[in-house]
């Protein structure tokens, strides 16, 4: 299973766990439009950073879809938390997928802006806003690579996925865009 690639300066690595864990420089939140917290990723994540997390939140005027916005990392191992709002997902709906590589993009142009050379993603709107995995792996995979994989900034983005299904997903979307790239190296 492909879990870990290298273009010229940036390592894209996929792995199963909980990103309230990672000691990366940001973690990505799947949040809603408010910024106000929720269950999943977001719960998880409001959980770990304490309650100054939802004091600086609320004052971020909340988020577009497609959108991200930054904050501190309190207590959580991340300096920051980069809060992205992906779409709920609706069948054959054009917007879905531009929306959600937005989100994944807007996260690494807000990251670029800060001092920021590690970063972790959620798989972005495939639990509650029901995004299908198998469709929303490729789109942030690509998503990410095409961008960070330019930016020598980013050092090393890396996807933490909760379960086996979504790390399967993620690894087969990776598999393909290996494929497709030869400025990629599987370094798994
Ligand atoms: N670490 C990593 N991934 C996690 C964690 C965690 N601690 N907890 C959940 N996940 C996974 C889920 O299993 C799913 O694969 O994150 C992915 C995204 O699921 P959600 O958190 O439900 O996010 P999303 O589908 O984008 O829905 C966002 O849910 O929690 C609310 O406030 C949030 O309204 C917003 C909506």
């Amino acid at each position: 299973m492909q879990t870990r690639a290298r273009s010229s300066q940036t390592i894209i690595e996929l792995v199963q766990g909980d990103i309230t864990h990672q000691d990366t420089d940001a973690i990505v939140n799947a949040a809603n439009n408010s910024l106000l917290g929720g269950g999943g990723v977001d719960g998880a994540i409001h959980r770990a950073a304490g309650p100054q997390l939802l004091e600086e939140t609320r004052t971020l005027g909340g988020c577009e879809t497609g959108d991200a916005k930054i904050s501190r990392g309190y207590r959580l191992k991340a300096r920051y938390v980069v809060h992205a709002v992906g779409p709920v997902y609706r069948p054959n709906h054009p917007d879905v997928p531009r929306l959600l590589a937005s989100a994944y993009r807007r996260s690494l142009e807000v990251a670029a802006e800060h001092d920021i050379h590690s970063i972790a993603f959620p798989s972005i709107s495939t639990g509650v806003y029901g995004y299908p995995v198998a469709q929303a792996a490729p789109i942030a995979i690509a998503t990410v690579c095409d961008f960070a994989c330019s930016n020598p900034q980013f050092e090393i983005v890396r996807f933490v996925l909760f379960d086996s299904g979504t790390m399967r997903a993620f690894a087969d979307a990776l598999k393909h865009l290996i494929a497709q790239r030869p400025d990629l190296t599987d370094v798994s």
